[in-house]
């Protein structure tokens, strides 16, 4: 007798369960994704004990009749796809026809819905796939999905999920992601009975993130948006004999980005701060990740990560949602078109806006870069559950249990205040003491009670205030500043139309000397200087393996350096305005610096090596703090400042010039 049977749809459907639903936030996803997909305006989203007691998702979309409502528990049933080619080109956020019958097999599932059309509506009982009930109901517009008891005949998956507020925050980070993505639909999310997220409709990005994280964070981030037309679409064209002739030529459409990213000042540890959505759909790429980054490059130091809300739009033929089972990758099909696009769209908009870290922002963010405001748990993106096997990618995206549990927010019913960015709780000391941990009432004491006033009013005024002092707060007038003096010798001030600069010298010539010799780099026109005596400098053994790894570029970047015994090395040039015990330093720098990679990484560490060599270099042979300047010299360097590319921030990543707004000063003296 043959070894092999085919496995039952129970079977089946729970095995699809494994991959679509491995904790209450991606149950979530699904039916939040399906509430869009129907065309819902509001979407209401009930838990109790983290999602694993109870998730209920009430949708005013356009519902389903009773066939409908059966057979959307069958495995592989859909309304979004037909045929093999519609496979090419998604336009909704679900089409596996697998998110119902994978949830209905590991969970205790109500579904009460109406269609549009009709007059009566239909309720249907499902548990551990085996319908109970089915009956006609007289039920509000919409649909209501009530999932209870999550992996109750699973215990093996019910033991891998965390504590109820670690759920908890994955799905109020789930929430205000699609909320972000949607401002002009409702979303709300209730924990048992309090108000965790409250977002009434608003008619732009900027509203919403005002209206989810407040004012504080909106002001330090600046909006982009960029189109290109796209010259070829992404898939082969039919071949001229399988051509119909009569067929229009394609547009191939374009790619089109909006979205918000944050002045240099801001800098995380980690990359959860980033979010991606590519035609409102919530993924996650490295290719994208890595486009933001090089964005960011030599104006945040390397190993830190912006914050960057990210939309991306393109025909759907562009791109295969099709090659991860919970719909959290997807693939281009003109990869390096997108990526370019992406990278060049946020470095403009960060060279054209030129943001001025305000004096008091500056204070707040560390020079270098913060782990908090993104605690993991936040991660928007449901991840593997806990014990299971991580891939180093989502190693990196889900951090440790260990840092889940430190920085898990309390939720609810904690004390009131707004979301950090990542969905995590910051107290609100302008908040009275209402049990809505983030609603309108809670804005800057605006008192609209949440749900029942739209307080947008009060928004569009805000969001636009903050916007005026983002649009005042640039570098774009640098050169027209009168420098009035130095502070100690080692800051400049300068007065403007609109305000009080500080600027620091040091760190003001480093970034005129980095992009100066990253230029004569790239043309192979660094200037060297002979020193009159060769400069003998020391090395350990692994230093001298180093050092033979890196000499040529060494070379190219106006070192002149050979080996002089077997520890020894003889400088005998040198990058001009590099010298004495400055020179030395460089170099250690540079080889200590340099140390951490391997030779397999080298090819594409050569970008990073550059720039680390321009960095040492500038920052070597760079004006001193606590030296004096003449007038003359304080306005070349500003004019020389205003002429880079990113006046904003160092190299490392530090601010270079700090604004005293005429309106804080105003402000400051009661003025107004
Ligand atoms: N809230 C809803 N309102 C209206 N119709 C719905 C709703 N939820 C599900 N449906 C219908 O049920 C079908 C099955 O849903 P299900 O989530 O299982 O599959 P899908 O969304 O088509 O694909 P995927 O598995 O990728 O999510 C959908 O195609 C849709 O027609
Ligand atoms: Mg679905």
């Amino acid at each position: 007798m043959g070894r092999i049977r085919v496995l039952s749809d129970q079977v089946a459907n729970q095995i699809a369960a494994g991959e679509v639903v491995d904790r209450p936030a991606s149950v979530v996803k699904e039916l939040l994704e399906n509430a869009l997909d129907a065309g819902a305006t509001r979407i209401r989203v009930e838990v109790e004990a983290g999602g694993r007691k109870l998730i209920r998702i009430t949708d005013n979309g356009h519902g389903m009749n009773r066939d409908d409502a059966l057979l959307a528990f069958e495995r592989h049933a859909t309304s979004k796809l037909r045929t093999a080619g519609d496979l090419l080109s998604i336009a909704t956020l679900g089409f596996r026809g697998e998110a119902l019958p994978s949830i209905a097999s590991v969970a205790r599932v109500t579904l009460e819905t109406v269609a549009e059309e009709e007059a009566s509506g239909t309720l249907l009982d499902i548990a551990g796939g085996k319908i109970h009930r089915v009956e006609d109901a007289a039920l509000p517009r919409g649909t209501t999905i009530t999932v209870a008891d999550l992996f109750f005949n699973t215990p093996a998956r019910r033991k891998f999920l965390r504590a109820e507020a670690t759920e908890l925050a994955h799905i109020t980070a789930l929430v205000t992601h699609y909320a972000l993505a949607h401002p002009e639909k409702h979303f709300e999310l209730v924990s048992a009975s309090h108000t965790v997220v409250s977002a009434p409709p608003v008619a732009r990005t900027a509203e919403r993130i005002y209206q989810i994280f407040g004012k504080e964070t909106l002001s330090q981030l600046l909006p982009v948006a960029a189109e290109r037309r796209l010259e070829r679409a992404g898939l082969p064209e039919a071949p001229p004999w399988k051509k119909d002739p009569d067929e229009p030529v394609r547009d191939p459409g374009s790619l089109r980005l909006s979205g918000f990213y944050s002045k240099p000042e801001l800098q995380k540890l980690n990359r959860n701060s980033i979010y991606i959505f590519i035609n409102k759909r919530l993924i996650r790429d490295r290719l994208l990740l890595h486009a933001i980054v090089e964005a960011y490059r030599n104006v945040i130091p390397p190993a830190s990560f912006p914050v960057v809300l990210l939309f991306l739009e393109m025909p759907p033929e562009e791109v295969d949602v099709n090659v991860h089972p919970a719909k959290t990758e997807v693939r281009f099909r003109q990869q390096s078109l997108v990526h370019d696009f992406v990278r060049d769209s946020l470095r403009n908009a960060l060279v054209l806006a030129r943001p001025a870290a305000g004096f008091l922002a500056a204070l707040d963010s560390a020079p270098l870069a913060s782990p908090s405001l993104m605690p993991p748990a936040a991660s928007p993106l449901p991840g593997p559950p806990a014990g299971a096997p991580r891939s180093l990618e989502s190693a990196a995206v889900y951090p440790s249990d260990a840092a889940i549990f430190a920085l898990t927010p309390k939720l609810p019913p904690a004390v009131p205040g707004r979301l950090a960015f990542d969905g995590s709780l910051e107290p609100d000391p302008s908040a009275g003491s209402a049990t809505s941990i983030l609603s309108t009432a809670a804005f800057d004491g605006c008192s609209a009670t949440s749900g029942t006033t739209n307080g947008s009013g009060h928004e569009a005024l805000d969001t636009a205030e903050v916007e005026a002092q983002q649009a005042a707060a640039n570098l774009n007038h640098l050169q027209s500043l009168r420098p009035i003096g130095q502070l100690r010798e080692s800051f400049i001030l300068a007065i403007g139309d609109d305000g009080l600069w500080i600027i620091d010298q040091h760190v003001a010539h480093e970034r005129i000397l980095f992009e100066k010799i990253l230029r004569d780099r790239q043309v192979e026109k660094v200037q060297r200087q002979r020193l009159l005596m060769p400069m003998l400098v020391e090395l350990k053994p692994w230093q001298m393996v180093v050092f033979a790894r890196i000499s040529e570029e060494l070379e190219r970047n106006g070192f002149e350096v050979e080996p002089f015994g077997p520890q020894t090395l003889a400088v005998k040039a040198a990058p001009v305005g590099l010298e004495g015990s400055e020179l030395e330093r460089s170099l250690a720098e540079i080889i200590e610096q340099s140390s951490t990679e391997s030779e397999a990484t080298q090819n594409k560490m050569l970008t990073v090596l550059r720039s680390r060599i321009a960095a040492s270099i500038a920052c070597h042979s760079a004006i001193k703090v606590n030296t004096k300047l003449d007038p003359a010299r304080m306005e070349w360097l500003l004019l020389e400042l205003s002429k880079t590319e990113h006046p904003t921030s160092c190299p490392h990543g530090r601010p270079i010039a700090l604004q005293y707004s005429w309106k804080d000063i105003q402000r400051a003296f009661h003025r107004i």
